[in-house]
């Protein structure tokens, strides 16, 4: 495993995301949460990954409680990220939910704590004033945001009065806003962005396309899995498949490869079994060449989904097509757990 070490933290190229474990968006069943996620965890750090990223909002509460559980006797091993869901980011309460967090956790310290979204209902003071005193009494280490830009990065630096080491942001081949300022922000000045949805959730795997679309679930509400986007991702899609070829990997890797190998860049794929995760480890030891960057980087700018306002129509369509009753002898498009719940 390569590490990324600043200002005192030292966190694993590849890390583990958890948004899966216990939400039933994802659709992966009870045993997925009752044993897999587990699996995952200690897999992981049995391979040299730190850093695993959960957030209070995800399975409300369960992920942090089925990490807490998995990491107990490994704790010293663990860099654990959370996030506090800004809906009322006023000091006391995010104080309080910090409590809350680490008690799930099992941790008298979370090693990363960050504001999961900026509310543009809330002046950033507050939740950082909470920061600082969280820090001062030792239940949080390193200060952490999520989703913000880079105005709005420096300002919580500066009402924290320190270092907000990490801004986690969707980072990937399809998704390359950080390009512009965030990451060679954070290479400039010692800071890492957390990439999240490296692999697309699931797109630059490489398994879906046209005729096998992913299962519903989370993936019902992402542009990206709309026909004709699954369409247009193809060139990408065999360029990731022509290099993972040259190396013995697979397309997956390759795009984790591709987004941890920027300076001061991090990945946290979620993974729906252990060998997922695996395999998302092993990308960490994927050396590609300049020039296979660069084609990437090339297809990745040739991409061009529909998004926004454009691509509601389709979403509306797939919403309605995955409401109508099945035929009785389909099977389902994916090996994924289907979740009783939904
Ligand atoms: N801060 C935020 O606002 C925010 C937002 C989103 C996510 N996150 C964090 O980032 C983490 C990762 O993001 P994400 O889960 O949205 O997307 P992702 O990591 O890009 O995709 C995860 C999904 O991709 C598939 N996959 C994983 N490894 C694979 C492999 N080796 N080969 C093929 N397919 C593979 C799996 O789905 P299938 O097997 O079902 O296809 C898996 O559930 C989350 O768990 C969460 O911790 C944060």
């Amino acid at each position: 495993m390569r590490y990324v070490e600043v200002n005192g933290a030292r966190v694993s190229a590849i890390g583990v995301g958890t948004w899966q474990f216990g939400s039933k968006e994802w659709g992966y069943g009870p045993e997925y949460a009752r044993t897999t996620a587990a699996a995952i965890v200690n897999r992981a750090l049995d391979l040299g990954v730190n850093l695993v990223d959960t957030a209070e909002i995800y399975g409300m509460g369960a992920s942090e409680r089925i990490l807490g559980e998995a990491i107990a006797s490994r704790r010293e091993q663990v860099f654990v990220a959370s996030k506090v869901f800004p809906i009322l980011p006023i000091a006391p309460v995010v104080e309080w939910r910090a409590v809350e967090s680490a008690s799930r956790l099992g941790v008298s310290t979370i090693d990363l704590y960050q504001v999961h979204w900026p509310n543009p209902l809330f002046p950033t003071r507050p939740a950082m004033h909470a920061m600082r005193r969280l820090q001062q009494i030792g239940l949080v280490e390193h200060v952490g945001v999520s989703n913000f830009n880079l105005v709005q990065w420096r300002l919580a630096e500066r009402m924290l009065g320190d270092r907000v080491l990490t801004n986690q942001v969707q980072y990937s081949l399809v998704a390359r806003k950080p390009d512009a300022e965030l990451v060679p922000w954070a290479q400039a000045n010692d800071r890492i962005v957390i990439a999240y949805s490296p692999l697309a959730q699931g797109l630059l795997g490489g398994r879906y396309d046209l005729d096998n679309p992913p299962p519903p679930g989370v993936r019902a509400n992402n542009v990206l899995f709309l026909p004709d986007n699954l369409e247009r991702a193809q060139p990408l899609i065999s360029a990731l498949r022509e290099i993972a070829a040259a190396h013995g990997a697979t397309p997956a890797q390759v795009g984790l490869a591709w987004v941890i190998r920027r300076p001061n860049v991090v990945a946290i794929p979620g993974a729906s079994s252990v060998e997922q995760l695996e395999a998302n480890v092993a990308a960490a030891d994927l050396d590609l060449t300049d020039a296979e960057d660069a084609r990437l980087t090339a297809e990745s700018d040739a991409f061009q989904p529909t998004r926004g306002v454009a691509a509601l129509p389709g979403l509306l369509a797939a919403r309605r097509a995955a409401s109508q009753p099945e035929p009785a002898d389909s099977t389902p498009a994916s090996d994924s757990v289907p979740d009783p719940n939904r």
